[in-house]
Order: C-alpha cells, then sequence, then structure tokens
C-alpha cells in the first residue's frame, strides 16, 4: 500500500555579499565573518521534490540546454538535506528530487546551500501531510541547516540579513526596495576551503578595495568590501583580470560575492539591469543574470507545470 505521497516545486534563490569582512578564526579553523548578505531572484535553481515509498533519495537533473554542472550524488547538499530530514522524522520510504540547476558553483552564489534549503522546507512541508511524524520546528530546520553548509541558515528564510559568526547569526536588514543587480560568473570555479586557507596564509589581510554602497543600501553602510578578494586572487590572479574586465565593460564598480568567483555590479534599475547584461555576455567568457534582490530564500508552490 503507498504511503509517501505529495510533490512540490521549489524556486531556490542565489545569494550574494554585499560586503564580507572576516573578523577571526575559531578554534575549529572556521572563519568568523560579518556580512550583509541578499537573495537575488536571478539565478536560481528550480527542484520539484517527491515523496517516494522506497527508501533513500534519488536525484534526477534536468537535461536542458542552459544548466550547469552538479556535484555528484554523494556530495549534493540537496541528496544531503533530504537524507537529513528522513532520519530526523524517521519517516519511511524517501524522496526523490529533481533538479534544474542554473546557480554555478564555485562561484561564491550559495547554489548548493540555497537547495539545501529548498529540500529542507518543501520536505518538512510533505512530511508534515503525513501523520505521527515528528516535525523539525523552524529553529531545528536552521540548526540541520548549519550542519550542512554555513549558508544553509541564510537561504533558509533568504531576504537581507546581516550573517555573523560562521554565518548562524541572522539578524534581518529591512531594504526600502529591491536592489538590481548584474550577477556575472566567470568560467572559472573557486573552492571555498582554498580560498579561506589563501586568506589564512597571506597573513588574514583586510582587503584594501572598497565600493561606494549603491543609494537606499548606503542607508546601513556606505562602503562595501570583500576581504577574501585578496584571497581569492591569489589562488586564481584571473579573477582580478575578469573584475577590470567586468568594470571596464559596465563602467560600473564590481564585488566578488562570497568567496567567488562571481561579481556583482549595480545598475541604475532593472531595464538598465537587462541592458548591462545583453552587453556583458557578448564580451565576457561569463553566465550573466540580471535581476533584483528578491524577499525570501525559497519559494514553494504546488508541483506542476510553471
Ligand atoms: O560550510 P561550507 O561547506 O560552506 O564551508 C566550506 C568550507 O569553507 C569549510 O570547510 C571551511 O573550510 C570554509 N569556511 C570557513 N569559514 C566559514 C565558512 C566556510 O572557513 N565561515
Amino acid at each position: 500500500m503507498s504511503t509517501a505521497q505529495g510533490s512540490l516545486r521549489a524556486a531556490a534563490f542565489a545569494k550574494l555579499n554585499l560586503t564580507l569582512h572576516v573578523e577571526g578564526v575559531r578554534d575549529d579553523g572556521y572563519h568568523l565573518l560579518e556580512a550583509l548578505t541578499v537573495s537575488v531572484g536571478q539565478p536560481h535553481d528550480t527542484l520539484v521534490l517527491t515523496r517516494d515509498d522506497e527508501p533513500g533519495v534519488r536525484l534526477a537533473l534536468s537535461d536542458e540546454p542552459d544548466v550547469v554542472p552538479v556535484p555528484e550524488e554523494g556530495s549534493n547538499l540537496a541528496v544531503r538535506a533530504a537524507q537529513a530530514l528522513l532520519d530526523r522524522t524517521g519517516a519511511d520510504g524517501g524522496f526523490r528530487i529533481w533538479l534544474r540547476k542554473r546557480i554555478p558553483s564555485g562561484a561564491g552564489l550559495g547554489g548548493g546551500s540555497a537547495d539545501a534549503a529548498a529540500v529542507l522546507l518543501a520536505g518538512r512541508a510533505l512530511l508534515a501531510a503525513e501523520s505521527a511524524l515528528e516535525i523539525p520546528t523552524d529553529a531545528d530546520l536552521v540548526a540541520m541547516g548549519g550542519e550542512l553548509g554555513a549558508d544553509v541558515p541564510f537561504c533558509l528564510g533568504g531576504g537581507a540579513a546581516w550573517m555573523r559568526g560562521i554565518g548562524e547569526r541572522l539578524d534581518p536588514v529591512a531594504l526600502s526596495r529591491p536592489l538590481p543587480v548584474v550577477v556575472a560568473a566567470p568560467t572559472m570555479r573557486l573552492s571555498t576551503p582554498e580560498v579561506f586557507a589563501a586568506w589564512d596564509t597571506l597573513g588574514g589581510p583586510r582587503s584594501e578595495r572598497v565600493v561606494p554602497a549603491p543609494p537606499f543600501v548606503s542607508e546601513h553602510l556606505s562602503q562595501l568590501r570583500n576581504d577574501l578578494e585578496p584571497a581569492a586572487e591569489h589562488v586564481e590572479p584571473s579573477v582580478a583580470d575578469f573584475r577590470r574586465h567586468l568594470e571596464e565593460v559596465s563602467g560600473l564598480h564590481a564585488l566578488m560575492t562570497g568567496s567567488g568567483s562571481a561579481h556583482v555590479v549595480f545598475p541604475p534599475d532593472v531595464r538598465e539591469a537587462d541592458r548591462l547584461a545583453e552587453r556583458l555576455r557578448q564580451e565576457l567568457d561569463a553566465r550573466v543574470f540580471a535581476g533584483a534582490t528578491a524577499g525570501t530564500g525559497v519559494r514553494i508552490a504546488p508541483a506542476g507545470p510553471e
């Protein structure tokens, strides 16, 4: 008899660090951060999560032409999040995940974390429809997310927040309106642990390059910087060339997000963001996304045609 039922679709939004200060290192080697972090509408991944009578978690990937490569199943954060929910609740059966991956990995855009957050939220909603299971609270999900990756707690709520600690302390920030952005992810990918290790090797530098904050973000801070920029450029010197090229073509200041390699620029409005993205696609060897900040990290809808 079939017991495990239901299917939900989730949009999982990328995150950007508008500013990222590295404040120190914990005893376990993790770095203490202070980062103003926002969700963005583009790029986003799409997941369909379906309950299954068969135990375990199975991942199927969209074969559409514009998807990006996905890390293999064992280390995939979406798969690990689904398994964590099954383990935690003791639910029978398993989950099937269909994933359309558009957030480049190794880019500092939190794509794996966004997918994990989407699976935790959609999976909890599916399990809540089944009786006699103890369903994790929001605080439980944040704790489970933190075990999966430092950006998952932010992605569960999304919007705009100061991230502190290693990412687990979140203070929401009210942005007065959506901030237009263009995100450019070059073909070279960076490993987060390698970039943090380079920051250690370089003696913990504070980035000397600062970028003026766009108009209404300046209510919260006047200058933006990313302390991981020198470390990323140490690991992969072409990151600096990419940034200069992006600044030259756009005529705007560019800032790296997270541990790179993606960068963001702030056009004055969404129409200009679209025009600029078109130009950058022609001039740069990069995936380019135009959009604006989003009020949430994950949007869940009934599964079915989009
Ligand atoms: O938690 P996550 O999987 O995103 O982190 C990947 C790696 O990045 C960690 O293993 C750690 O080396 C480094 N990291 C760090 N400090 C953070 C976040 C990540 O040193 N706050």
